[in-house]
C-alpha cells in the first residue's frame, strides 16, 4: 500500500525538475502536497494544475537559505493541511568546475541551499513528523542526494556540489541514528540519482544577487541533460523506497561502477588497516587501543 495515500507532503524545490515529479506522484497516490520553492510563478501553476486533476494542492513560497522563510512555509502548509506526513528536502543547485575555479560565492551558494537548507527543512519540520508518527501515521523524510553521495562520477568534475552531496550521505545516516536513538519513528531515505532530465544546468537562474547574481547559462549540457533520466523515474523509485522504509535508493545502473569503486576502496582502506595493527609490537599502547576498537563502538541501525 502507498503510504502517502491519506498523508500530507512538503516539497522543497517542488516547482520543477525532481521535485516537481514527487509533487505530481504524490498527488497521483492520493496524498496533498504543498509546493515550496523560490520559483512561486512555476509553484502556482503546478499546484493549479494538480487541483485541474482532482489533486490538493498548495504553493508556498520557500527559500530554504532562510530560517524564516522555510518557518513560514511551514506555517502556510499545516493552516491549510493540518499536518505533514512526508518531507522532502529537494531543493538544490550547481555550479560545475573543480575544486580550484570554483569561486567563494559559488560554493556559499551550493553549501547554503544543499546542506544547510536541507538541515532548516528538517529542524523546522521534524517536530510535525515526530507528532503525525505519534498519532500512529506515516512520518517520513526524503533527502535528495545524489549519484555525488555515493562516490565521484564520471561525468564532471563538479567538486564542491560533489562535496555537497556526500555531506547529504553523512547527515541522512547519522539522522536515523539519532531519530532511532530517540525512539522518534519518524523514517529517512536519501536518493541518488545519476543525470536526470531536469532545469539543474540552469541553476544559477536562481543565485541571488547578493552571491553573483542570476546568470541563463547557454549550455551545451542542455543537450546531455535532456538525453538522461526521466525526473518521473527519481519520484516512483523514491517514494517507493520512503514507502519500504529503505535508507539508501540508487534509481539509476549506471551509477554501479563508481559506486563499487568507493566500496572497495574503503574495504582495501580497513584492509590494511587491520594488517598494519595485528603485525605492530603487543606492548604499544596505541596498538592496544586500535585492537580493541578504540572507543568506537558498533551503534549503527538496522
Ligand atoms: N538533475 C540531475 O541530474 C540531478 C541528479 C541528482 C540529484 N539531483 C538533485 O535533485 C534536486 C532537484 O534538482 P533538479 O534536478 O530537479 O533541478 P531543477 O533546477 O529542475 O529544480 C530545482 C528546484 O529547486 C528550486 N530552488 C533553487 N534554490 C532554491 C532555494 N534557495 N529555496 C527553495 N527552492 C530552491 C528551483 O527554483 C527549482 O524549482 C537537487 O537537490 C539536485 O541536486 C539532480
Amino acid at each position: 500500500m502507498n503510504k502517502i495515500k491519506y498523508g500530507v507532503a512538503f516539497v522543497t524545490g517542488g516547482a520543477s525538475g525532481i521535485g516537481q515529479a514527487l509533487c505530481q506522484e504524490i498527488v497521483r497516490r492520493g496524498g496533498k502536497v504543498a509546493v515550496a520553492d523560490i520559483e512561486q510563478d512555476k509553484a502556482e501553476s503546478l499546484a493549479k494544475e494538480l487541483r485541474a486533476v482532482g489533486g490538493e494542492a498548495i504553493a508556498v513560497h520557500c527559500d530554504v537559505t532562510s530560517r524564516e522563510s522555510v518557518e513560514a512555509a511551514y506555517s502556510s502548509t499545516v493552516q491549510t493541511f493540518g499536518k505533514v506526513n512526508l518531507v522532502c528536502a529537494n531543493a538544490g543547485v550547481i555550479v560545475p568546475g573543480p575544486v580550484a575555479k570554483t569561486r567563494e560565492s559559488d560554493m556559499l551558494w551550493m553549501y547554503e541551499v544543499n546542506v544547510f537548507g536541507t538541515l532548516r527543512t528538517i529542524q523546522t519540520f521534524l517536530p510535525a513528523l515526530d507528532e503525525a508518527h505519534g498519532r500512529g501515521e506515516f512520518a517520513h523524510l526524503l533527502l535528495t542526494g545524489s549519484e555525488n553521495s555515493l562516490g565521484v562520477p564520471i561525468v564532471g568534475p563538479c567538486s564542491v556540489y560533489t562535496s555537497t552531496k556526500h555531506a547529504l550521505l553523512g547527515l541522512a545516516d547519522t539522522l536515523r541514528r539519532d531519530l532511532l536513538a530517540s525512539e522518534s519513528g519518524v523514517g529517512v531515505t536519501l536518493v541518488c540519482p545519476a543525470v536526470v532530465n531536469t532545469q539543474i544546468w540552469n541553476a544559477t537562474r536562481n543565485r541571488p544577487n547578493s552571491l553573483g547574481g542570476p546568470r541563463q547559462i547557454n549550455s551545451a549540457a542542455s543537450e546531455m541533460f535532456s538525453q538522461s533520466n526521466t525526473p518521473e523515474s527519481v519520484a516512483i523509485i523514491g517514494l517507493d523506497g520512503c514507502d519500504a522504509a529503505e535508507f539508501l535508493v540508487i534509481p539509476h545502473p549506471e551509477v554501479e561502477s563508481f559506486t563499487r569503486r568507493r566500496a572497495d576502496d574503503l574495504n582495501r582502506a580497513m584492509d590494511a588497516c587491520l594488517d598494519r595493527v595485528s603485525s605492530l609490537d603487543h606492548s604499544d599502547t596505541a596498538v592496544t587501543s586500535a585492537r580493541h576498537g578504540g572507543v568506537n563502538q558498533e551503534v549503527h541501525p538496522q
